[in-house]
């Protein structure tokens, strides 16, 4: 301590008191242990706790009484949607929307966003989750099959498309390092666009916040919600700005199925001058754990599985299907001037926050850094879902699962790698199969050896068809076959 400057002493003790003010003050027991440098850090940080908000959250969702439900559930509907043609919806529209939504990408209005600052601790890979190799054959990473489609828009559209991605400081020098490596992955580094989100103290289940070590409090992301302030308050929706784009696709960095710039998609926001639109796709089964697109009060929300009664999760429409059956698969378009009206506020205007059980890794005296195996901490975080009440227009088209979604969360059996790796094949073989070919498929509709298409080849099955047809010699599909490589 002596060899602290007068000053950060100082900072030390007015940090103290702030601390004790709010029964914080055990994170400075340790502190005669540290070393000068190891104080400064933790100075750094302990500086950079918002503490007035995180009493106000340990305050409401820990020491306050649990409040019931707010919601009366008898008003609750399911939120319309737009039907794809395949269920019912009108070609017509959805050839319009997609014209009108590719005029808009070719007028260079679109920009690409990926989420990628969870801690992905599910699937237990040590690194960026957009690092994690998924391509059966190439071993292409997330990033990469995210930056292939990015690519062949581009080409196809013959425009600029930036793709914004927000870390946590959690990641962020791994996300860039891994980004600078592979050379933006073809994409030049002027196009991307990496920024931080905010980080939040993790509380134990007594609200006292958690340190990993002596002189480090253990923080955690403030959810994908984070995203709608940290795109507005670091610069992204200036950025957007001064190229004159205003449609904003949002997708998460697990999901290797989402189509990153749909032309459908953003010409039906556009018709309907959304400034949030989402896709659903039909829930598997009633009680899929998936959140649902609902209507209340005449607004439009999601409600997450665990928060609706199974009994309404197993409810029937009139026509025997479920009747909540809208699965919200974080997949949507921002207007830019709504991010930042939403995102740019704080306290009660910005989006609420939630808790979490979560397994915080922990610092013991006699044992060092624990890594415990139940939830013994509180995250807090933001969904980006809590947007919805507060756009105008908010409106919801249905996408088809196996061109949209299979996410990579588990490493093991459902949205695992290997089930992911299966739906990347079955849409490739569905691709062909669209544009004439003739595949023979064996019992579970695949093929038995490995193939792949390229993503910078063709980014939807709209677009192999054209290019298929047009590609000559056409490659044989058989072991090893990367289509458009
Ligand atoms: P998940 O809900 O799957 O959370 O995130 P996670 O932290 O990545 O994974 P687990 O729960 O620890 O296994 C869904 C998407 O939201 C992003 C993730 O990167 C992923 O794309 N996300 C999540 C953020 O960007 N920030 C967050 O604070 C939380």
């Amino acid at each position: 301590m002596k060899s602290l400057k007068t000053e950060s002493l100082r900072t030390l003790e007015s940090l103290r008191t702030s601390f004790r003010k709010v029964g914080q003050d055990h994170v400075f027991e340790h502190i005669e242990d540290l070393n000068a440098q190891e104080l400064e850090a933790f100075i750094e940080q302990l500086n950079s706790v918002n503490l007035e908000a995180l009493s106000e959250l340990v305050k409401t969702h820990l020491l306050a009484k649990e409040k019931d439900s707010t919601l009366d559930w008898e008003l609750l509907k399911p939120a319309p949607y737009i039907p794809t043609p395949a269920q019912g919806g009108d070609p017509a529209e959805w050839e319009a929307a997609h014209e009108l939504g590719e005029a808009a990408i070719k007028a260079g209005r679109v920009a690409a966003f990926t989420v990628a600052g969870g801690q992905g601790t599910r699937l237990g890979y040590d690194g960026p989750k957009g690092t994690f190799k998924v391509s059966a054959l190439s071993g292409k990473s997330l990033f990469e099959i995210f930056a292939d489609k990015i690519y062949r828009a581009s080409q196809r559209y013959d425009v600029k498309i930036p793709w914004f991605i927000m870390t946590s400081e959690l990641n962020h020098e791994a996300t860039a390092q891994a980004f600078k490596d592979n050379d933006y992955y073809g994409l030049g580094e002027d196009m991307v666009s990496l920024f931080t989100q905010e980080l939040v103290p993790a509380v134990d289940l007594n609200g006292k916040i958690i340190l990993e070590n002596k002189g480090m409090i253990a923080m955690t992301p403030n959810g994908h919600g984070g995203s709608l302030s940290a795109l507005s308050k670091k610069g992204a929706t200036e950025k957007m700005r001064a190229m004159g784009i205003d449609i904003l696709s949002y997708f998460q960095v697990d999901n290797p199925l989402v189509p990153c710039i749909d032309p459908a998609f953003i010409g039906f926001h556009l018709s309907h001058q959304s400034e949030l639109s989402s896709k659903m796709i039909p829930k598997a089964y009633a009680l899929e754990k998936v959140g649902m697109f609902c209507e209340y009060k005449g607004k439009q929300i999601v409600i997450e599985y665990s928060d609706m009664p199974q009994e309404m999760q197993n409810m029937k429409d009139a026509n025997g299907g479920i009747l909540f059956g809208a699965g919200s698969v974080a997949i949507h378009l921002f207007d830019r001037d709504f991010i930042d009206r939403i995102g740019g506020v704080s306290g009660d205007e910005s989006l609420p926050y939630h808790k979490a059980l979560k397994k915080i890794p922990y610092y013991d005296p006699q044992l060092g850094l624990v890594k415990p195996t139940e939830g013994n901490g509180i995250k807090f975080e933001m969904f980006v879902f809590d947007a919805l009440p507060k756009s105008r227009n908010p409106l919801v088209i249905e996408g088809a699962r196996n061109e949209n979604f299979s996410p990579v969360k588990n490493a093991d059996g459902i949205d695992s790698p290997e089930a992911c790796k299966q739906d990347l094949k079955r849409q490739a073989v569905r691709w062909l199969i669209n544009a004439g070919e003739a595949m023979k498929l064996n019992a579970d509709g695949l093929v038995d050896f490995n193939f792949e298409i390229n993503y910078r080849f063709a980014m939807d099955g709209n677009d192999f068809k054209k290019q298929w047809t047009h590609l000559e010699p056409k490659p044989e599909i058989k072991e090893g076959t990367i289509i458009g490589s």
